[in-house]
């Protein structure tokens, strides 16, 4: 409450003088000791209250070290600390995830929420993420820590008023603040934030091409791993897939990983691949396997051809199913189609033929607008996401950004405040090992950018691939006939 301004604010300084200008100064109020001393001690007991219910692990604990002290006294003590060891190490061996649930991520959250707490006034400060109120400052809460192998989630509290994009515009400042390589701003709920603080590279190592699952899951489909190291399981089943990266960037790796993962259901029937291979160079390797278990082309004119007569396989299947049903589940006879485009702008930017950029385009933009529920899907990979060169981008839900080279190609690939939200694709290492395969997945479900790597599926893997799955066909003798038996 403002109290009304009285004329005794008014000094004069050092002055006697009645007609010198007066000088205003803040009124001092004297609180009363005794209501000072209340007031702490009721707060630091609330603030105990607290812990104690919040902390009922180390309650237990503590309660029984005293009962132990008081019944047995430092034997007793000793007895029970080495009791504890033990079931910690049996603990370790016997259950590790559970000892790295209850024991480990605990222990290591709490130790890096203390080593957070000591620097975050004055980071935050420095990065002018407080807010001056009317009697302190105010800065944002720091809330839990979890601390994971690579990153740190902590959740922040924002002072009311402030919002996740200031952050974001800090996110650098915070990560130099805080001792982190990067950081990255999450939305969370109203009035909270999540801070990942990224501490060690987790996908600076190439992975090797991920096994061949024996019944792929449409929807889950392994190609690499995230960087909290969970498996990256793309859905390619009532989803179409946009992937753009500078030349060299491991986009490759996507399309193969994909069609590796799927192999089994390729042979059975239920997949088919139709490759459209424009630059010759990528698809080209597997020509047997897509030969054998769908179709490959590689020239334009037969990429248009291929699209435009699964636009109509597509609309045929699109006309059975109307009115009976309103999802698609491959069989034998309906196969899903993964319609995979490798250099997708060398298709609707680039050919110098007018009549077959439209084709292609059009074909994409039909199966990409009323495929996803008839079972088709489009893969399309192209180095250069701008509308020029595919104004069709936004008809793919699900997005990958590999290494791009400018800044501002995170937010057309990914979506507006993309790159401030973490997706850093501009500054992916160039260098093969280190960071091709690289970068951030955006799906329909999630505005926020997940940062991935890809398995690399080698040469060798493709060739061991095609020579198992599709090997090159061997010239059967035919009998002898016998005379007479015809
Ligand atoms: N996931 C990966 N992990 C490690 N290295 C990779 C990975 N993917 C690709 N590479 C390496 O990077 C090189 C380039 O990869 P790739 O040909 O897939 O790039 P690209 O994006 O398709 O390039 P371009 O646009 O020129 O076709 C490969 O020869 C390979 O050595
Ligand atoms: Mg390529």
């Amino acid at each position: 409450m403002r109290l009304p301004l009285r004329s005794d604010y008014y000094a004069q300084v050092d002055n006697g003088d009645p007609f010198a200008p007066p000088v205003w100064r803040s009124p001092v109020y004297r609180t009363p000791e005794c209501l000072i001393m209340a007031v702490q001690f009721f707060r630091t007991l609330w603030w105990l209250i607290r812990f104690i219910i919040r902390h009922p692990l180390l309650d237990l604990a503590v309660t029984a070290t005293v009962f132990v002290y008081l019944k047995a006294s430092w034997p007793g003590l000793v007895a029970l600390a080495g009791t504890s060891g033990t079931l910690l190490v049996v603990l370790r061996f016997w259950r590790p995830a559970w000892f790295r649930r209850f024991v480990t991520v605990p222990a290591w959250s709490r130790w890096r929420w203390l080593r957070y707490r000591i620097r975050w006034n004055s980071v935050l400060d420095v990065a002018g993420l407080t807010e001056p109120g009317r009697s302190r400052v105010l800065v944002p809460i720091l809330g839990k820590v979890t601390a994971g192998p690579c990153a740190d989630r902590m959740t922040v509290r924002l002072v009311g008023g402030q919002s996740p994009q200031g952050f974001a515009d800090k996110a650098d400042h915070l990560a130099h603040g805080l001792g982190a390589l990067s950081c990255r701003v999450r939305t969370g709920p109203p009035g909270r934030i999540v801070l990942e603080l990224v501490r060690r590279d987790a996908l600076a190592i190439p992975i090797p091409a991920m096994p061949i699952p024996s019944q792929p899951d449409l929807r889950a489909l392994p190609v690499g791993r995230c960087e909290d190291g969970t498996v990256l399981a793309l859905r390619l089943h009532g989803t179409h897939l946009l992937i753009a990266g500078a030349t060299g960037s491991g986009k490759g790796s996507y399309l193969w990983g994909l069609v590796r993962a799927l192999l089994p259901a390729i042979v059975a029937g239920l997949v088919r691949i139709h490759a459209c291979d424009p630059k010759l160079m990528e698809l080209a390797f597997g020509r047997p396997l897509f030969e054998r278990y769908g179709c490959y082309a590689a020239a334009p004119s037969q990429i248009a051809d291929l699209l435009e007569a699964d636009v109509t396989a597509m609309q045929d299947r699109a006309g059975r199913y109307a009115g009976r049903q309103r999802e698609h589940t491959p069989t034998p006879d309906e196969p899903f189609v993964v319609v995979l485009v490798d250099e997708v702008a060398f298709l609707t930017a680039y050919p110098p033929d007018r009549k077959i950029r439209e084709r292609t385009l059009g074909a994409l933009a039909t199966l990409t607008t009323q495929g996803r529920a008839v079972g088709y899907s489009v893969v399309a990979a192209l180095q250069d996401p701008r509308k020029e060169v595919l104004n069709i981008r936004n008809l793919f839900p699900d997005k990958v950004a590999l290494r791009l080279d400018e800044p501002t190609q995170a937010d057309l690939m990914l979506g507006d405040g993309a790159r401030d939200r973490g997706a850093l694709c501009d500054q992916i290492s160039s260098h093969p090992p280190t960071g091709a395969g690289v970068g951030y997945l955006r799906v329909e479900a999630d505005p926020d950018p997940v940062r991935v790597r890809a398995a690399f599926v080698s040469d060798d893997d493709i060739r061991a691939m095609t020579a198992e799955y599709a090997p090159a066909r061997r010239v059967v003798p035919v009998p002898a006939l016998e005379s007479g038996a015809a």
